[in-house]
């Protein structure tokens, strides 16, 4: 089976020990840490913004974010991740009305860019940006809520865009974000993906390091 990554998405954490549930991770050997920014707008919850991460970086937390911003207007918050352990900002093209500026807002604060595609979400928006890309993100639930279940047509999607990576740029990382689990996982990473992210399967499980290892475990 090819090599993955598991990036747990703290939406599931426990925010009273937001710390140590990212240390919790880290000990189990994530090093990358899925970090959901919704705005009540874009999509319909509310979650947390950057002065979660400064407090993180206070606390020298030593882990890197994956931040998915489903936020709109989202040019405004992109400087604020600036110098705070981010190594991706991923935004939906959707949420921008430049989506090129939004790109290259991202790249000047020295983060790799990512492109999130919602269940919906054409794939002619890769067409003129596959230059600028670092991270595609494939939902399998349409966003703005951890705990929903995994929509299996989009593993077609997924396979198309592992096409279109092999093709055109192999360096682009293909994430897949959205009610993963010990189910689908097999098939997800079957299907191209080489970041798995996982909030509600990890973090509502009793025991973190094992709910990690099932994972691995399975895809043998
Ligand atoms: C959903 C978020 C996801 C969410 C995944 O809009 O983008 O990152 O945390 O959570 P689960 O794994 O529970 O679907
Ligand atoms: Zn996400």
């Amino acid at each position: 089976m090819k090599k993955f990554l598991i990036v747990p998405s703290i939406l599931s954490a426990n925010f009273c020990h937001l710390g140590r549930e990212i240390k919790t991770m880290m000990h189990a050997g994530c090093n990358l840490i899925h970090f959901d920014v919704m705005d009540n707008h874009y999509v319909p919850n509310l979650t947390m913004g950057p002065m979660i991460l400064e407090s993180i970086k206070k606390n020298k937390i030593q882990v890197l974010f994956d931040v998915h911003l489903m936020a709109s207007p989202v040019d405004s918050l992109i400087p604020l991740f600036y110098d705070l352990n981010v190594k991706f900002i991923t935004v939906h093209p959707e949420s921008t009305i430049h989506l090129d500026k939004t790109i290259q807002l991202i790249k000047k604060i020295g983060c790799g860019v990512g492109i999130a595609l919602n269940p919906a979400t054409s794939l002619h928006y890769l067409d003129y940006i596959m230059g600028d890309v670092d991270l595609i993100l494939i939902m399998t639930v349409n966003p703005g809520f951890g705990g929903q279940t995994f929509l299996p047509y989009i593993l077609k999607k997924i396979q198309q865009v592992r096409y279109l990576i092999d093709k055109n740029k192999k360096s682009v990382i293909l994430s897949v974000d959205g009610g993963i689990n010990l189910s689908n996982i097999v098939q997800i990473i079957q299907s191209g993906a080489d970041y798995i992210v996982i909030g509600s399967a990890l973090f509502h499980s009793q025991n973190y390091l094992q709910a990690i290892q099932d994972f691995k475990d399975i895809v043998v």
